[in-house]
């Protein structure tokens, strides 16, 4: 039950062997920086890389392979571009991985595999009913599970706010971009939490992302009817959970 986990982003794409049942790394997590630009081709040279990196420190080959990628994924295709290179606009990019890595693979959102991930290894294990998880990074990226089921695509960071896709105002970089100190960054993130709650009335928010480091300094300040709690594996929930759904 062990399954390799690729996860692209914007600085860095990482990837490790993970134990599928407890969802820990079984081998160190190895890592490449994102080419600049992010254009595919770019991409898959580095991913490669990669991915020979993981299979050489790791005796057994031939392991079902996961990857996640912040677009919105149907049938394998990269349909959206939102930070990243327009170039991945319509293209069937598992296809074109695996004809790369000379491997099945399972292409994925990223925060739906980070979601996944800390529902079945994390913070939200074995808890009934939605769980939405939030990523709060460059984007805002959104996993709907429910009873462990994930409904892939939500992308609830681009729900228009004040006329614009909520990420270019309650991402983590756009606190950055804006220079809101926590407490008013806080205020844009509950606006953003009642509209996704007006529409899907989750039983938990998981908000996760780097920041989530230093939860501390922002959840005390969000206002929500439903309870949120901080992700849990951190930096390596999206390769946790790219490798668990690599079937
Ligand atoms: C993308 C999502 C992604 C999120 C986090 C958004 O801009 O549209 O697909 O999950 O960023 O990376």
């Amino acid at each position: 039950m062990e399954a390799i986990g690729i996860d692209i982003g914007g600085t860095g794409i990482k990837g490790a062997v993970v134990d599928r049942i407890s969802g820990t790394l079984l081998t160190e997590r190895f890592k490449v920086s994102t080419p600049e630009g992010g254009k595919p081709a770019d991409i898959l040279e580095s991913v490669a890389t990669l991915y020979e990196m993981i299979i050489s420190a790791h005796e057994q080959d031939s392991l079902p392979v996961g990857v996640c990628f912040p677009s919105v994924i149907r049938q394998g295709h990269t349909l959206t571009a939102a930070n990243i290179s327009p170039e991945w606009i319509g293209l069937d990019a598992e296809r074109m991985f695996e004809s790369k890595l000379g491997t099945d693979i399972h292409f994925v959102n990223d925060a739906d595999a980070a979601g996944i991930a800390e529902v079945k290894y994390g913070t939200a294990k074995d808890i009934p009913g939605t769980v939405l998880m939030l990523t709060l990074g460059t984007g805002i990226g959104s996993a709907m599970i429910h009873n462990g089921n994930l409904i892939p695509n939500t992308e609830f960071g681009h729900i228009i706010m004040d006329g614009v896709d909520a990420e270019k105002i309650a991402s983590s970089r756009s606190r950055e971009k804006l220079g809101l100190d926590y407490a008013e960054w806080a205020k844009a993130l509950s606006r953003f939490l009642e509209l996704v709650t007006t529409i899907t009335n989750p039983d938990l928010y998981i908000f996760g992302g780097g920041v989530i480091k230093n939860h501390e300094l922002l959840l005390p300040y969000i206002k929500s009817d439903v309870e949120i709690v901080p992700a849990q594996l951190s930096n390596n929930a999206g390769i946790i959970g790219a490798a668990s759904l690599a079937i």
